[in-house]
């Protein structure tokens, strides 16, 4: 592998329908400091009589145009300034951001950082072997990023083509975007825990001629045959004339004739690489996220509005600040990856961590040793993550120093309460604030936080909150009418465009049209569903295609894991007045859910920890022809266990 040439927040116990009482919440209090709009985000000087981040909130989506215009000049590098902020209408699925603009991805998010700071440190690799990490500068990664641009220009890659990249989170995978970014070509990330049928599906779809792979990778301790997945997979890819193969391990694999030495040739490669002028609007990723109906969609996301949100969005919700260290232990291979551990970070001038392992490798301290070691700042994670490693018990947490934490994010699926819990107060001792942050691959980044927030702001567990700036979250209900109260439930919509948002589905934009603004005119559906609190915070409750009927009651995932968590409770005799007591209802829900539960060991999986639901939908239809492809599965032997499982309950 390519290595460097050197070697009070107040949170208030509103737990909003959780059936865990008052008593068993920590009251948090941070020292108060007024939030002055212009000394927080400068930009927001020339917005008069603005003071406070609800009265920015407000301007930024009440005055939208002038709000990311201002934004979109100070935080980015522009070849040519734009001629208009936005041209979009969502009743059309149109969204156009600074048009006319032009600019260089790979140029803010590296050599402008190198003009300032050469030898501030870009990536600390966090290799899966424990203690062995890496560090890059921003030189040595604008460096490696040029040689790989040259490389990939002399091979033929073109502004417009695609290029597969599929790899580890490793530097080189993060230059191989950057060198994408820089000549002009999209890249199409998939996750190297994909199988060959998955990969072939991303490399058809996306008519990539070019793949970038490494020979084997590493992870919790195990080797992968990444190159043979790749082999297997472009057999049945006619368009791939080339494959890079980087070396992760000291492992030789088979070269066939397509297939070219990337470190090798690299070296050959001039260090300076001419960066392509690309329009705010050319596309500069494609990613890839699973569809209910089974064919997964490659989201396309465009150059400015997309690093413009990203950069902002890392900037206030995690409140990082120059010399930071940003840990966020996503891989590469999901949005999470792109936005906060590749392109928001880096745009930010900052220092991100690129985490090869998992969460129990060597053991379940790997985390917390890694904040430890690396003197992380935020910690960013997922609460599958967090709900694992609760079962082995505080002292893997207690054992490492985490002093250096500043704030926990959590993403991917809703946190439950005691997740949170013991995250806000095992892991972060009670002082750091808990950022539950609500976004999706389509949003392209934090849509739905706690912060940024006024500094003495409640922070209310389980709940992401306060929709960023120039977001407007709105509720629907079945019948696509507004719900303009508070205390209510419904399908979560977006009534205004924001810069970060993709712009269609590759080669479908009927299917984008179709899923994303059809179903509420004028809105950007998200597909999932949200309740909004009494104070007008929102908390999402799951995936609207996951709501079951029972009985009549409409009861998604999220609300039957919080009743199954709060039950627990009464195995503990302290406990159980205030279980009771605090919400009545969730005795019958309880009773209800549990006449019609299957109980399983486990659930299919994706190999990035996302149940399958479209599968056990078609398992409790009968339908088991209709399963659909299981390429992505983890462990394909899980459905036998359902379908076993379902075949007892009948
Ligand atoms: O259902 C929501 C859930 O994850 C979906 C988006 O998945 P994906 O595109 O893979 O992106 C995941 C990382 C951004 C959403 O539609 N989701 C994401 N974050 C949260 C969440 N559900 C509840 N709370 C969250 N904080």
């Amino acid at each position: 592998m390519w290595l460097p040439c050197r070697c009070t927040t107040k949170y208030v116990a509103a737990s909003i329908r959780r059936g865990v009482s008052a008593s068993f919440l920590h009251v948090l209090r941070r020292g108060r400091s007024s939030w002055n709009s212009a000394a927080f985000m400068p930009e927001s000087a020339g917005f008069e009589g603005v003071s406070g981040r609800d009265a920015l909130h407000d301007y930024s989506v009440s005055h939208s145009e002038n709000f990311w215009a201002a934004v979109a000049r100070q935080r980015l590098n522009w070849i040519r300034p734009f001629d208009a902020v936005q041209d979009c209408d969502l009743s059309q699925g149109r969204i156009k951001w600074f048009e006319g603009g032009k600019l260089n991805v790979s140029v803010n998010c590296l050599d402008r950082h190198v003009h300032t700071c050469p030898e501030r440190v870009a990536l600390i690799w966090e290799r899966d072997e424990r203690g062995s990490e890496v560090r890059y500068t921003y030189r040595e990664l604008l460096e490696m990023t040029c040689r790989l641009g040259n490389l990939l220009r002399r091979h033929g890659v073109k502004k417009g083509d695609c290029v597969t990249i599929y790899m580890p989170t490793c530097p080189l995978a993060v230059a191989s975007m950057l060198a994408c970014a820089r000549i002009g070509a999209a890249h199409n990330v998939v996750f190297a825990g994909f199988s060959s049928e998955a990969l072939a599906e991303r490399i058809r779809d996306a008519q990539s001629s070019t793949v970038i792979t490494v020979n084997q990778g590493v992870r919790g301790g195990k080797i992968t045959e990444l190159k043979r997945t790749v082999d297997a997979a472009v057999q049945s890819c006619p368009t791939v004339r080339q494959v890079f193969v980087a070396m992760r391990t000291e492992k030789r694999v088979e070269m066939a004739d397509r297939d070219i030495a990337l470190e090798e040739e690299m070296l050959k490669e001039d260090v300076v690489c001419e960066p392509a002028a690309m329009d705010s609007e050319d596309v500069l990723f494609l990613l890839y996220t699973s569809g209910s109906t089974g064919k997964p969609k490659g989201l396309v996301h465009t150059q400015a509005g997309y690093l413009l949100y990203a950069a902002l969005t890392h900037r206030y919700v995690f409140g990082y600040h120059d010399g930071d260290v940003f840990g966020c232990v996503a891989d590469i291979g999901w949005i999470t990856g792109h936005s906060y551990t590749v392109y928001g970070p880096l745009a930010n001038g900052g220092t991100t961590v690129l985490f090869e392992s998992t969460p129990v490798y060597p053991d379940p301290g790997r985390y917390w040793d890694m904040v430890e070691r690396l003197r992380i700042n935020q910690f960013y994670g997922a609460p599958t993550a967090i709900r694992l490693l609760i079962r082995y018990g505080d002292q893997w947490v207690k054992k490492y120093d985490r002093s250096s934490l500043t704030t926990l994010g959590s993403v991917g699926e809703p946190i439950n309460t005691e997740a949170w819990e013991w995250y806000n107060r095992v892991v972060g001792e009670g002082r750091c604030p808990v950022v539950d942050t609500w976004w999706q691959t389509e949003t392209g980044g934090i849509c739905i936080a706690p912060k940024p927030s006024e500094p003495d702001a409640e922070i209310v567990p389980g709940m992401a909150m306060r929709p960023f700036f120039g977001i407007k979250p709105v509720l629907m209900d079945t019948e696509g009418k507004l719900l303009t109260s508070n205390n209510t439930s419904g399908a979560l919509c977006m009534a205004q465009p924001w810069p970060g948002m993709a712009r269609t589905i590759h080669n479908n934009h009927q299917r984008f049209l179709e899923t994303y603004f059809h179903p509420y005119p004028g809105y950007f559906f998200t597909g999932d569903g949200a309740y909004r609190s009494q104070e007008g915070y929102y908390q999402i409750t799951g995936r609207l295609d996951d709501v079951i009927n029972v009985s009549g009651h409409r009861i998604g995932t999220a609300e039957i894991e919080d009743v199954v968590v709060s039950f627990t409770l009464f195995l503990y005799p302290y406990h159980i007045c205030d279980a009771v007591c605090s919400d009545e209802a969730h005795l019958s829900d309880f009773i209800l859910i549990i006449s019609v539960t299957q109980f399983a060991k486990r659930l299919p999986k994706t190999r990035s920890g996302k149940i399958m639901r479209r599968v056990l939908r078609k398992v409790v239809d009968c339908d088991l022809e209709g399963l659909g492809d299981l390429s992505t599965l983890d462990d394909p032997a899980a459905v036998q266990e359902i379908i076993e499982g379902h075949e007892k309950v009948l």
